[in-house]
């Protein structure tokens, strides 16, 4: 795990259900859940391939629950206190959070990192009004990824 994934498990809350949407690879929920077996932890993915290929990546035995569809729908009326979206592009993410705004309004917190784009992804929270909590900065393989934690309204 880099520097960038490294950085976000530290920078999110700690405690609480919690989803990685668009996981990709399942590294960030597989480490969510070996740091606290307890936790509820979610992983989505947009569609049939990626879900298969994380399933596969996870195994049965991660206790990671896996689920498929868009954005933050997978997640709605499972009780998920935080969420983290990672890597994805910061349009992406404030197209996902417009559309999705009603799910997302019932988390406390999102750990938001646009993979680029970011001033876009910033300018859609200012117009939400959703309170930044914290933003952290951090260098990998000479890339500045910048990451934002919001509690939504
Ligand atoms: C670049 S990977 C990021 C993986 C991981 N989150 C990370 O930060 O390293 C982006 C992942 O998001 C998934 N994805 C893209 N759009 C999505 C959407 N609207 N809803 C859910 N997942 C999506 C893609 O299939 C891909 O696996």
């Amino acid at each position: 795990m880099g520097p960038r994934l490294r950085a976000l498990l530290e920078f999110c809350p700690p405690h609480g259900p919690v989803a990685d949407i668009g996981s990709g690879h399942g590294r960030l929920a597989l480490e969510l859940k070996r740091r606290n077996p307890g936790r509820q932890v979610l992983a989505t993915e947009i569609n049939p391939g990626p879900s298969a290929e994380l399933r596969r990546l996870l195994g049965a035995e991660s206790g990671v629950q896996i689920l498929e569809g868009e954005g933050l729908r997978p997640v709605a009326g499972l009780g998920c206190r935080g969420v983290v979206i990672a890597g994805l592009g910061g349009l992406t993410i404030a197209q996902m959070l417009e559309r999705d705004r009603e799910i997302a309004q019932g988390l406390e917190w999102l750990g938001l990192q646009p993979a680029q784009r970011v001033a876009r992804l910033q300018s859609w929270l200012q117009t939400a009004g959703w309170p930044l909590v914290d933003h952290r900065q951090v260098e990998e393989k000479g890339h500045l990824y910048q990451m934002f934690l919001v509690a939504p309204r």
